[in-house]
């Protein structure tokens, strides 16, 4: 069934588990992802970006994931914007019949600059009151996503704030993440503890105080009721590099997201897990290995189905250690 990402994470809330929130961009993405929750029984969130209503069309974007909700009624399935830049983008996924938006106005309209706060509060405001009033669910950012380790914000990917920042800078501030909830009315709140998106997010292996925690237990005392979002959230297992290398594939050697650190985040508020890195990982692997070791193969079936199969192992094993598998 379709549900909104706050039914999907008031339950989460009280049963005490995590959901992860898995990016598409097309229908093989989809198909191994709903495999995965089927086969473990859990309810999912399944997300695209502005990139990927772009490279799907919104019709074809929508229309899948009905039937995927169709062809797995069982499964609760909460269909999500990840990364709204402005009002307008939140408003036109809610036109096509997504159940929640994120309006991430913790940078300005060109996605690189830190936005002021009383910017980022006028246009999440502005989107939740929106939002709620046609029963879509709504998720905010406030802080800027980037490494502990480096100091940098992010930018590789177009997502992140130029030059270095101070760890204030970097970590959600507690009182303010309280204020802004209070006056936006958000469901969720993506918050910044040191995590950033891609492939680069540590250059050695994380050690226990990698991740702000502090942070998230700071937040969730103040904000009991609002459920908590990691982005940034992929573990980048090295597994994945080495089938990924072995094949031809140059990823340098980097760290991603502890899987514990994430266990330790879910017992402290964090309900929404967003995960990207992983999946195109595992995929590209597959296809690597197929073009590798069948050289004569032109089938993209052929390539396309062993990738799906280690997308599905992994969303399952993400089910099973974030406590999601058995809670559909
Ligand atoms: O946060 C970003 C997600 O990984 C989606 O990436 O904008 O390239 O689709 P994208
Ligand atoms: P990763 O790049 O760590 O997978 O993060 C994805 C994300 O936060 C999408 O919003
Ligand atoms: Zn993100």
């Amino acid at each position: 069934a379709f549900v909104t990402l706050r039914q999907l994470l008031d339950h989460a809330a009280e049963q005490g588990y995590g959901v992860p929130a898995f990016n598409i961009n097309n229908m093989e993405q989809l198909r191994a992802i709903m495999e995965a929750a089927a086969k473990t029984s859990s309810p999912v969130i399944i997300q695209a970006s502005r990139g990927a209503r772009a490279y799907a069309g919104d019709l074809m974007l929508t229309a899948m994931v009905q039937a995927a909700v169709a062809t797995w009624p069982e499964i609760p399935v909460c269909l999500h914007l990840d990364h709204g830049d402005r009002p307008a983008t939140c408003l036109s996924a809610i036109q096509h019949g997504f159940t929640s938006v994120m309006m991430d106005g913790s940078l300005r309209e060109d996605g690189k600059t830190p936005a002021d706060y009383d910017y980022n509060l006028a246009v999440t405001a502005k989107v939740a009151e929106m939002a709620h009033g046609v029963g879509v669910s709504v998720e905010g950012e406030l802080g800027c996503l980037g490494s502990l380790e480096s100091g940098q914000g992010e930018k590789e990917d177009g997502h992140g704030a130029e030059g270095v920042l101070s760890r204030d800078q970097l970590l959600t501030d507690p009182a303010q993440a309280q204020d802004f909830v209070t006056r936006t009315g958000v469901d969720a709140l993506a918050v910044a503890i040191g995590t950033s998106h891609g492939a680069y997010k540590f250059t050695r292996a994380p050690t226990g105080d990698t991740l702000a925690m502090e942070v998230v237990r700071a937040i969730h005392a103040r904000l009991p009721n609002t459920h908590l979002v990691m982005h940034g959230s992929s573990s980048v297992p090295q597994e994945l590099q080495d089938v990924f290398n072995e094949f031809g594939g140059q990823m340098a050697q980097t760290w991603g997201v502890p899987v514990a650190e994430i266990q330790e985040g879910i017992r402290h508020g964090v309900r929404k897990i967003n995960i990207d890195t992983d999946c195109r990982i595992a995929m590209a692997g597959q296809f690597r290995r197929v073009a590798t070791e069948k050289p004569g193969e032109f089938d993209p079936r052929n390539f396309m189905k062993p990738a799906m199969a280690a997308l599905t192992a992994l969303c399952a094993r993400r089910f099973e250690e974030f406590g999601t598998a058995g809670q559909a």
